[in-house]
């Protein structure tokens, strides 16, 4: 996201060498560097916002333990590799006439601010070459986020070679500091693990290409007071903001600091900077709090809907997606029949998925006919045109999938311009999904400009189309850019994405409030590179509930509710196989951005009614979910037969509790539920919800103030009383506590 324009301040320090301490605040958070000119730059602090003259002592006194570990390069804010050669650094590079040392010093410091935010520039010159750095940071005034970044630049003779080029580096003081990080695969995204961090290197890196979350995250969170709690503890959080390949990494040796990177992978990925180039990385988030993990999440949750999704204050439709309900198997008759049974149940939008698309080749598995973005008229005869009429008919919107980035060798598009495709030189082409799959190469302008017209076409034909749903299917498997020349092969994973965000800014910049879905084979794009051009993503192709509440809950760790499309599936589940209540599955898929991704015909008329009000009943807690504060309450990763989490609104008057039995065995015992967030002297009132028990909760309808429910909580009866037809293994609970 640009820096706002409106410029109210712009201050540049004066180049005197005194000591020159930086202050970076937030609300509740403040970084200190040390910043005096002719020296390196110095990392001070970063954590809670101090008083004055608390923070006068610090500098002061940092100021010796700076000179004790300067020598390490311990304390340098955006170490540089070649004098200081055993450690890790974040920058390196090869000058052009090949010295492989780079000596950053600070050269000035700039600031200027708008309304939100106030950004401080710290340029750094090496002592010996023309290089420049610029270290940036953007506080923000109403969101606890400074976000950190870097731009190279350099005026010497000849090109230079950037093999080393992180975003940020941050020193976190050693002690009982434990890692939270997600790993995973597809189906199964976004699963937490932590970890005290020892001695070595803990490094997490995306080499994908084109998807970064399948198998780990860009963002982390380092907990400073040992094993991770929700609700207490120093927590530092930090989300790369970037769509490709990444490497995070954290290094213990043996100083007082872990030192953590994050940036783009330098892997196959060294970078030809041209005299006069600028070179700029990828926005580290950084936020801290006192609050535990949760409170790290709120803090990230908030920024990120003022100002890293797209449309992030907007409420998210329910809708439903075609693609577990029908497949490849589109027809003008089955979509007006989904359409008119997700309006009948209270939706209010529905989804094409694959499959509508291909005239030569018509799409009917998932080997042919990407890149052919025309429709195919036996499958819809009466087109787009007649599917948004049946939209209107049925008082609902209508979306649409589509896989811009991606061709298959059996299309026209790949008949006209096999040179568009990401292909090694001299090679046969690994094909990916349906053994036909290619990329489209990105770097290069004209294959841009195709992609931005796919969406721009169909916007223009069809402007009533509400919400596109984008998919990403394939890997960059071959290293080659049949149009990046010879000597920028290197180039390529970076500039792929540098064509992806540009086409994405056209497509923002002309259709502002179109909803799109990032989907990369289920959730292998939930970053902060996407989102500034994306509502959500589809967390993933798996749509287990009980699954989906490990995977959910990873999630929430750092997007909020808005962006993870959450959906009631069948049961039996089509990844899992597991059969799964129907209430169950819809308060898991409550807990997200509610949708449905099932054939509604073959519902019974009482599911129907169930999810009906389901549905009827989330319109009312939409404004909680998707905009309240999220307090994790009970993990599904600590195996205490259950999980629970809550939602709170900012006003602290409206809070949705969820609690989902996670594994079920007779006369287990399992913790009773704590409650967090609310207002200890407000009296709320507890209503459930989806309720199928024939006696209603003993509680319901009665009022508690908000100490009792956090200090005392409420009992949540471990299985439903219900008809013998009805008992199953699954139990949850939805409340509605106001
Ligand atoms: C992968 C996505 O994750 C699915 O939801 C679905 O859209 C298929 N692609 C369609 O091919």
């Amino acid at each position: 996201m640009k820096f706002k324009q409106l410029l109210v301040i712009l201050v540049t320090i004066p180049n005197i060498a005194f000591s020159q301490s930086v202050t970076i605040s937030t609300p509740r958070t403040e970084l200190i560097v040390n910043a005096t000119p002719g020296k390196t730059l110095q990392h001070v602090y970063y954590g809670t916002r101090l008083n004055p003259s608390d923070e006068k002592l610090l500098t002061d006194i940092d100021g010796a333990k700076i000179d004790r570990f300067e020598s390490q390069g311990l304390m340098n804010a955006y170490p540089a590799y070649g004098l200081d050669c055993p450690n890790e650094v974040a920058f390196a590079c090869k000058h052009s006439d090949g010295n492989m040392s780079t000596d950053l010093i600070v050269d000035k410091v700039t600031t200027s601010s708008d309304v939100n935010a106030t950004l401080t520039t710290i340029s750094l010159k090496d002592r010996k070459y023309p290089l420049i750095v610029d270290v940036f940071y953007k506080a923000y005034s109403d969101a606890d986020v400074i976000e950190t970044w870097t731009s190279i630049s350099h005026k010497e003779k000849k090109p230079i070679t950037l093999t080393q080029f992180s975003s940020a580096f941050l020193p976190i003081r050693r002690g009982d500091v434990w890692l939270s990080s997600f790993y995973g695969s597809w189906a199964n995204e976004a699963r937490l693990v932590e970890e005290p961090l020892t001695q070595g290197e803990k490094v997490i890196y995306n080499r994908d290409g084109i998807r970064n979350s399948h198998t780990a995250h860009s963002e982390v969170m380092f907990s400073l007071d040992g094993k991770p709690q929700e609700l207490n503890g120093r927590v530092i959080g930090a989300a790369l903001c970037y769509s490709g390949n990444y490497k995070l990494r954290v290094e213990t040796g043996d100083t007082e600091y872990h030192k953590f990177f994050a940036g783009i992978n330098e892997d196959f990925s060294y970078y030809t900077l041209m005299p006069n180039e600028t070179f700029v990385t990828p926005a580290l988030a950084l936020t801290y709090s006192n609050e535990g993990k949760s409170g790290v999440s709120r803090n990230i949750h908030s920024w990120a809907r003022k100002y890293k999704i797209a449309n992030g204050n907007t409420e998210r439709r329910i809708l439903l997606n075609s693609w577990e309900g029908v497949y490849f198997d589109i027809n003008q008759e089955g979509m007006d029949q989904m359409m008119g049974d997700i309006a009948s149940m209270g939706g209010e939008l529905f989804v094409m998925d694959d499959g509508w698309f291909g005239d030569k080749y018509p799409r009917n598995i998932d080997t042919s006919s990407l890149g052919d973005w025309v429709v195919d008229s036996r499958k819809l005869p009466k087109g787009i045109e007649g599917l948004l009429a049946d939209a209107k008919k049925h008082g609902i919107q209508f979306g649409i999938w589509i896989e811009p980035e991606m061709a298959n060798t059996t299309s026209e598009l790949y008949e006209k311009h096999p040179d568009w495709v990401i292909k090694a030189p001299q090679r046969d082409l690994v094909l990916g999904r349906g053994g036909t799959q290619v990329v489209l190469d990105l770097s290069n302008p004209e294959v841009q400009d195709f992609v931005f017209s796919i969406v721009d076409n169909l916007m223009a034909k069809y402007p009533e189309i509400a919400y596109i749903k984008w998919d990403a299917n394939m890997s960059i498997m071959n290293h080659g850019s049949q149009y990046l020349p010879s000597d920028k092969q290197n180039h390529l994973f970076i500039e792929y994405h540098r064509g992806f965000s540009k086409v994405c800014e056209r497509i923002r910049a002309k259709y502002p409030t179109l909803t799109i879905q990032a989907c990369a084979s289920g959730g292998g794009r939930a970053n902060y590179g996407v989102l500034p051009y994306f509502d959500e993503f589809w967390v993933s192709d798996n749509t287990d509930a009980l699954q989906r509440i490990f995977m959910q809950w990873g999630t929430s760790m750092f997007f909020p509710a808005l962006t993870m499309a959450s959906h009631i599936s069948a049961s039996p589940n089509h990844q899992t196989h597991r059969l799964v209540s129907l209430k169950y599955r819809a308060d898991v898929a409550m807990s997200g951005r509610l949708g449905m991704e099932i054939q509604p015909k073959n519902m019974t008329e009482d599911e129907k009614i169930f999810c009906k009000k389901a549905i009827a009943d989330y319109k009312r807690i939409r404004p909680i979910v998707q905009f309240g504060n999220i307090y994790r309450l009970l993990s599904p990763y600590d195996n205490k037969g259950a999980a629970s989490l809550m939602y709170v609104n900012d006003e602290k008057s409206k809070a949705v509790f969820y609690w989902w039995r996670t594994e079920t065995f007779c006369n287990q015992h399992m913790p009773r539920v704590l409650m967090a967030g609310l207002n200890p002297d407000r009296i709320y009132t507890i209503h459930e919800l989806n309720r199928i028990d024939k006696q209603p909760l003993s509680y319901e309808g009665k009022s508690f103030s908000g100490k009792y429910l956090m200090e005392v909580g409420l009992e949540i009866p471990y299985t439903h009383n219900t008809d013998w037809p009805l008992q199953s293994s699954w139990s949850s609970r939805i409340l509605l506590i106001e």
